[in-house]
């Protein structure tokens, strides 16, 4: 069973500049949460405690401000630095350590998947012993992602980087189970003409062995890239319009943590003391109830 997950925090953020000159994408809010909430609610909802995020250089401290050292989630945190953004592949060079020839899960810092039969399956696919497993979702503009085109028998033919042209609306999400030879393979990947280590070259590696599965997400499930202006917004709309309408927050960590049985209820009230007076506070004082 994948027990371990890599949270990446880095990058340039290029299209949402200015907004990232001087903060981390991942830091900004959705709603009342900031984006990392997400994807790290998605790896707590599938049974991952052991958290590593790759972060900017100079950022971990805003990191460990912003997820509270003091709050008890019963996960374990971590933090590397990446020097430059060299690319998601280079992830598993710089926490070779902490990988240490286990299978891990990688998912990206501004990625928001939702919907409730998302994490049992995910769930089910981190029992993976050997290989890598991708999650794959419609869109109809697959000419911005990497895409996965099928043949007849509906096996992976080809992975293909922003295709101008596909017959293919499956596009690869921000979510990864690797098996203990991502360090191997990654090692044998050369960087690209942008000068990065290309995903897509480490799942063609994955591919070539045979070694490639991937699950449809399906049109049941939200996912949404976070990362550019127009998702930003459209996310922090779709889990206002979920929130208000259900009075459950999504991405509530503390709520997730109680719910595994990582903490108690005393652990919420220590989160409340580091919450202060908000929103998001009035919300767990509700679940102390
Ligand atoms: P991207 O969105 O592909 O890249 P980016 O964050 O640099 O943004 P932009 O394209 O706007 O310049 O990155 C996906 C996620 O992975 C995001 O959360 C940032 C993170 N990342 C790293 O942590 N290290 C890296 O080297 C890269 C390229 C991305």
């Amino acid at each position: 069973m994948t027990k371990k997950a890599i949270i990446l925090c880095g990058g340039t953020g290029s299209r949402m500049f200015p907004l990232t000159h001087s903060v981390n994408k991942q830091l900004l809010p959705i709603l009342d949460k900031p984006m990392f909430y997400y994807p790290l609610s998605l790896l707590m909802l599938c049974g991952i405690k052991d958290f590593i995020f790759i972060v900017n250089k100079n950022q971990e401290q805003n990191f460990r401000n912003t997820l509270g050292d003091q709050n008890d989630l019963g996960i374990k945190v971590r933090f590397v630095a990446q020097e430059k953004p060299r690319g998601l592949p280079d992830a598993f060079l710089i926490t070779e350590k902490f990988i240490k020839n286990k299978s891990v899960a990688m998912i990206l810092g501004d990625n928001f998947f939702y919907g409730n039969m998302l994490s049992p399956l995910i769930r089910e696919t981190f029992k993976l012993k050997d290989g890598c497993n991708i999650y794959l979702y419609p869109s109809k503009k697959p000419s911005s992602y990497g895409v996965v085109e099928f043949n007849k028998k509906n096996q992976i033919k080809k992975i293909v980087e922003k295709p101008k042209k596909t017959t293919s609306n499956s596009i690869i999400t921000g979510l990864y189970v690797f098996d203990k030879n991502v360090i191997s393979f990654t090692k044998l990947l050369k960087p690209s003409k942008r000068k990065e280590l290309e995903i897509t070259d480490l799942l063609k590696i994955y591919k070539s062995k045979k070694k490639l599965k991937a699950e449809f997400l399906g049109r049941g499930g939200t996912w949404l890239d976070t990362g550019n202006i127009e998702d930003f917004y459209n996310t922090s709309s779709f889990v206002s319009a979920v929130e208000n309408r259900q009075g459950l927050k999504i991405a509530c960590i503390e709520e997730i943590a109680l719910k595994q049985k990582w903490i108690k209820k005393i652990d919420i009230k220590k989160a409340l003391k580091f919450y202060g007076d908000c929103n998001y506070s009035q919300y767990l004082k509700r679940l102390l109830k």
